[in-house]
């Protein structure tokens, strides 16, 4: 079926070095016995992603299998961003969000508008951010924003006529990450994508080490998990805070039913959990602080057998270098895999899937 498709030429540097036990699940794994619903991603034209319930489960299971496949061959000779602009405007730091946003549409021909920290803009004049969204309208054809500031993707989107992503907006959400976050876990279990019921795996357990009510990508993590809280036994939420979450989230863990419980003991919890989400950063306002930093994992912590572990990175001391070279190192691919999950949103925002080769293993 995609035989005539050249393998990406970058693969092999997401290869594990010489030696290295480094989980990096193949992509083909998720789309080999399960082909791509285009019609499903024909739905996110020209939408906005402001967080994470402007998904559905369906739209992120086949936004992962377009991403499989993005990264399995070679996407460039087909220019699909050809003419397209996308501003990235970062006003708070990022090495991982703006830099695979833009790999992502510079390896799909499109350009890029840059703007790397909010100083360079007139914010530094105090102009506003809705002046600044009715500028972006004339300047490109998407925009994606990180700010500091909770309320800043409403309000840039205010004047905003082209699509906004949110690239995380203070203690608010970063629901791009939680598809960079889901496409490793469903490479890693492709049986969690499957519309075949007898293709159900196991139920996971799921321990969170930190606090979804401040930290953005752990809040928008725990969201979306819950579109899967049939494959999902139980929430582990491993916090020195007796609320970790706040009402909203508890509202929505109880509309999903799941099992969840709070604990500040990592060490009677931690030989439970299938997958442990940690993150350290907790943003307040336009600073942010290291959160439970007494939880630390190194490769003798009583890890299960198979468990795995995801951190949205930049890490601190919570996360330790030992466990670089494990099998339960699948942050290495989520951080990676990130650019092809993005490209899988950015083209079907753009209205772009009919320039992918007719050869990908779509439903016909
Ligand atoms: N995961 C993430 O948001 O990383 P950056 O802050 O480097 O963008």
């Amino acid at each position: 079926m995609a035989e005539k498709l050249e393998l990406n030429k970058h693969i092999e540097f997401l290869e594990p070095p010489e030696g290295a036990e480094t989980l990096r699940p193949k992509p083909v794994n998720l789309f080999e016995d399960n082909p791509i619903n285009l019609s499903v991603l024909e739905g996110l034209k020209g939408r906005s992603i402001l967080g994470v319930k402007d998904f559905k489960r369906e739209e992120v299971i086949e936004l992962a299998k377009l991403a499989a496949v993005l990264e399995n061959f070679e996407i460039a000779p087909y220019h699909i961003m050809d003419g397209k602009i996308v501003t990235t405007a970062f006003f708070e730091a990022s090495t991982r969000t703006r830099l695979s946003f833009e790999s992502a549409v510079l390896r799909l021909d499109g350009k890029v508008l840059s703007i790397p920290e909010g100083g360079v803009t007139g914010v530094r004049k105090g102009e506003s951010l809705e002046d600044i969204g009715e500028m972006f309208n004339a300047y490109c054809d998407m925009v994606i924003m990180r700010h500091t500031e909770t309320d800043s993707a409403e309000r840039v989107r205010r004047n905003l006529r082209v699509p906004l992503i949110n690239a995380g907006n203070g203690s608010g959400e970063h629901p791009t990450q939680s598809l960079a976050d889901w496409y490793a876990l469903l490479k890693w279990r492709p049986e969690l994508a499957s519309p075949d019921p007898s293709k159900k795996s196991k139920r996971l357990c799921l321990g969170i080490l930190g606090t979804p009510g401040s930290m953005r990508a752990v809040k928008s993590f725990l969201l979306m998990s819950l579109m899967f809280q049939d494959r999902i036994s139980r929430v582990v939420v491993i916090s020195q805070m007796a609320d970790p979450f706040g009402e909203d989230l508890v509202a929505e863990l109880k509309k999903a039913g799941i099992r969840y419980e709070v604990t500040n003991d990592m060490q009677n919890h931690v030989a439970e959990l299938d997958v442990i989400y940690m993150n350290s950063i907790a943003f307040l306002g336009d600073s942010y602080k290291n959160l439970d930093s007494e939880y630390q994992l190194n490769k003798d912590s009583d890890l299960k057998e198979n468990a795995v572990i995801l951190h949205p990175l930049a890490r601190l001391s919570e996360l330790d270098c030992s466990l670089d070279n494990t099998a339960h190192n699948l942050y290495f691919s989520q951080a990676h895999g990130a650019v092809f999950v993005r490209q899988a949103l950015l083209i079907s925002i753009s209205g772009r899937l009919n320039r992918l080769p007719k050869e990908i293993p779509t439903v016909k």
